[in-house]
């Protein structure tokens, strides 16, 4: 595992346990900031399987992926890398339909982790899948500070939980694969967590104690460089930002993990116009208030002295989640100042609304028929 606060190049896996909302874009966004302050970034897109990274940057998919690093012995990962229309921007495409991350062999993981510690750039960005399958969860690993995204909606905040959950337990798999006692305990206390009981790590760290006191205290301190950075996407309003407050609480309390905060952007319906546009948001809607908050955080990761640690005048504020509040707040204003400028926001999602309640007359009209029809016995009519 790199820990990002030692070297100079930093590997960010971006990963959230959810589909849909928002790693490519952000992976891309953010790689895109960086590479406009100067710094060399070459991004990479690991969602095997559902790979889009090539839509975002608006380039056509046409060359050669993961797929044939891992099919071909002769192929070397950097022999992949290919330039983007923006300076400083390099990327490594994935294989659409190819590969399902999930399904590839423990040797293609290791070819494809060992490969990319050998890549050369200030920022390696890696864009991951959804789900928290192993495969997912040791490419996250890869260093010690990936980011989770979080929409503002209970189903993202429990993957999110999941997915963090998952990766403590797999960081202590493998902090202690050597060892069969410590093995044999983590494997019968994981499997016996019943869902909707969160296993407390620090339970699990006084389990280990009683029989290997050391180990305990080892895994204590590993666990402290563990420091997954947080960006919340989508929001609608600043109090969003308190559903991931309460995620936050519940890890840091139970996983005995810390989290730090690297912003919070906006839903804004001209993010799909741009991708359908095959013009990155940054570049189509640089004066918005979501681009602005995109280029905020990678200002932050830009000039962060012990990365993932957020850059904050820290006489003012306790946490960089503090720090997302005030600034969404801010930029709540500023949205509302320019009269919501995406004014066809409420439109699209009115639109939206009237399809779903169209589809749910049709489809009761359909049960109805059915129901009245002769022979049904129902004796239902319209
Ligand atoms: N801040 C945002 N505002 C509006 N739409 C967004 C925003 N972020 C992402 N989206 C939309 O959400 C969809 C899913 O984004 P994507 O990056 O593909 O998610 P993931 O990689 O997590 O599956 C895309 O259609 C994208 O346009
Ligand atoms: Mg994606």
């Amino acid at each position: 595992m790199v820990i990002n606060e030692n070297v100079e190049r930093k590997i960010i896996p971006v990963a959230g346990g959810k589909g849909g909302v928002g790693k490519s874009f952000l992976s891309t966004s953010i790689a895109l900031s960086l590479a406009t302050v100067g710094k060399r970034v070459l991004l990479i897109d690991l969602d095997l399987g559902g790979s889009n990274i090539h839509t975002w940057l608006g380039m056509k998919n046409s060359n050669p992926g993961i797929g044939m690093f891992l099919n071909n012995k002769t192929t070397i990962l950097s022999d992949l890398i290919v330039d983007t229309p923006y300076a400083n921007l390099q990327f490594i495409p994935g294989d659409v339909m190819r590969f399902d991350l999930a399904n590839i062999t423990f040797a293609q993981k290791k070819k494809i982790m060992k490969a990319i510690l050998n890549l050369d750039a200030d920022y390696i960005i890696i864009d991951l899948g959804a789900g928290c399958n192993h495969n997912v969860i040791d490419f996250f690993l890869i260093s010690n500070s990936g980011f989770m995204v979080i929409t503002p909606e209970t189903t993202s905040i429990l993957n999110t939980y999941m997915f963090a959950r998952n990766t403590v337990y797999r960081f202590l798999q493998r902090l202690f694969s050597n060892e069969k006692d410590i093995m044999k305990y983590l494997k019968n206390t994981i499997k016996d967590n019943v869902p909707g009981d969160p296993q407390n790590v620090e339970s699990l760290l006084s389990g280990i104690a009683e029989f290997n006191k050391e180990a305990a205290e080892k895994a204590k301190n590993y666990l402290s460089i563990l420091t997954p950075g947080i960006i919340i996407n989508m929001a609608e309003e600043p109090d969003d930002i308190n559903m991931v407050i309460a995620l936050r609480g519940l890890i840091e309390k139970n996983l005995n993990i810390e989290l730090e905060c690297l912003g919070l952007i906006f839903f804004d319906s001209d993010v799909k116009k741009s991708l359908r546009e095959r013009i990155p948001h940054l570049v189509e809607n640089n004066d918005s208030v979501s681009a602005s908050q995109i280029f905020r955080i990678a200002q932050k990761i830009a000039l962060s002295e012990n990365f993932p640690e957020m850059p904050y005048d820290k006489s003012e504020f306790e946490s960089s989640f503090d720090i997302t509040e005030v600034e969404a707040e801010n930029d709540f204003e500023l949205l509302k100042s320019k009269g919501f400028s995406n004014d066809d926001y409420d439109v699209e999602k009115l639109l939206d609304l009237v399809k779903k309640q169209r589809d749910m007359i049709a489809e009761l009209q359909g049960t109805i028929k059915m129901l009245s029809s002769p022979g049904s016995g129902s004796g239902f009519s319209f």
